[in-house]
């Protein structure tokens, strides 16, 4: 099996900020939706994180398409000064199941962000330990974003098998009902007969 590359970077949002209802900025929820479909034709996983004007996003896959994705990324016009912050080959992917995860701006990240000493999100300013907490805190966090596309090779992993489940268990306990209420009819029919 081929080395995987993982790549990160970091760059300025070129839009103005607007705290929508949901709290995932519109422009966000595009990016994220390309992504999504995008990403699985090429292989790609990875994460993305938008906080105070700037993007930290974690790319991964077979090196050639990491590549090509960051250079198409690097031409697009709603962020800017995209600077890579690290570029180095894995032998498993750590984002696997997601074509492009997002984990909203919350509690944990702006704990992160204490420990870091920031009190804005700057990955210009991360080094190597915060480019790595900040990683584990993708990884660990949770992706709220399920109504915007299709966000991994299993959909939503986690909420697939639980869905599943409930809709079979609906299933079985109509047919049981069913069966029940024929053998009672059958059981009054006999007895009154
Ligand atoms: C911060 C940021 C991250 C992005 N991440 C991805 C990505 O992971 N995959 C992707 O295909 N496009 C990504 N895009 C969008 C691309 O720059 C580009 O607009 C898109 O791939 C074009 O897709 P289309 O040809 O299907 O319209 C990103 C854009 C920005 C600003």
């Amino acid at each position: 099996m081929p080395a995987i590359l993982q790549l990160v970077y970091a760059s300025r949002a070129t839009f103005p900020e607007t705290a929508s209802s949901q709290g995932i900025e519109p422009e966000v929820s595009r990016i994220l939706m390309q992504s999504r479909q995008n990403n699985p034709r090429g292989g790609i996983v990875g994460a993305l994180y938008y906080g105070d004007g700037h993007f930290f996003q974690c790319l991964e896959g077979e090196p050639d398409t990491v590549r090509e994705t960051l250079d198409r990324i690097r031409r697009d016009e709603r962020h800017e000064e995209v600077r890579v912050l690290r570029e180095q080959s894995l032998d498993d992917p750590g984002f696997g199941e997601w074509s492009m995860k997002y984990v909203p701006a919350a509690v944990d990240v702006r704990q992160l962000l204490q420990r870091f000493g920031q009190r804005q999100f700057d990955p210009f300013a991360f080094d190597n330990d915060r480019i790595d907490a900040m990683l584990d805190l993708l990884r660990q966090g949770r992706d709220t974003t399920h109504g915007v596309a299709a966000s991994s090779t299993a959909s939503n992993p986690g909420d697939a098998t639980p869905g599943a489940s409930r809709a079979l268990l609906g299933v079985g306990l109509v047919t049981v009902a069913i069966v029940l209420g024929v053998i009672g009819a059958a059981t009054y029919l006999l007895v009154t007969s």
